[in-house]
């Protein structure tokens, strides 16, 4: 497994994108829409990982209700594995809780959330990459 990126909600993509970029001195970014998720995200790239700016793009996003009880930060952590449904099932048999089934995500990829109370607080997305 390995850190595939960590997201970030955000009150405007846009300038937190841009402010992003000079902190960490990224040139590209890229921005997606996912309407599934009502969120809009700026794609940073890093060495080997990702920072994902999230914006809620309506009044019922979950990134919405994120932000409104907590405000700004540090949303979930990603982390990528092959096979998603073997991992979920040995993680189950570990007694690991998770919200939802495995669903399809950006870009062909498949992914589930774990529940912050098995992970001491943290939500965290599993996800596979299409091959
Ligand atoms: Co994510």
């Amino acid at each position: 497994m390995k850190i595939d990126h960590v997201a970030i909600a955000v009150n405007n993509v846009d300038e937190a994108a841009k402010e992003y970029q000079q902190a960490l001195g990224i040139k590209e970014v890229e921005f997606e829409t996912i309407e599934t998720e009502g969120v809009r995200v700026a794609i940073l790239h890093l060495k080997d990982s990702r920072i994902e700016l999230m914006e809620p793009t309506r009044e019922d996003s979950p990134i919405k209700k994120f932000l409104t009880s907590r405000g700004e930060g540090l949303h979930h952590i990603a982390f990528e594995t092959d096979g998603i449904e073997g991992e979920v099932t040995r993680m189950k048999g570990c007694g690991v809780r998770f919200l939802g089934e495995i669903r399809p995500g950006s870009r062909g990829t498949k992914v589930t959330f774990i529940h912050p109370k098995s992970l001491h607080g943290v939500l965290a997305e599993l996800c596979s990459h299409s091959k």
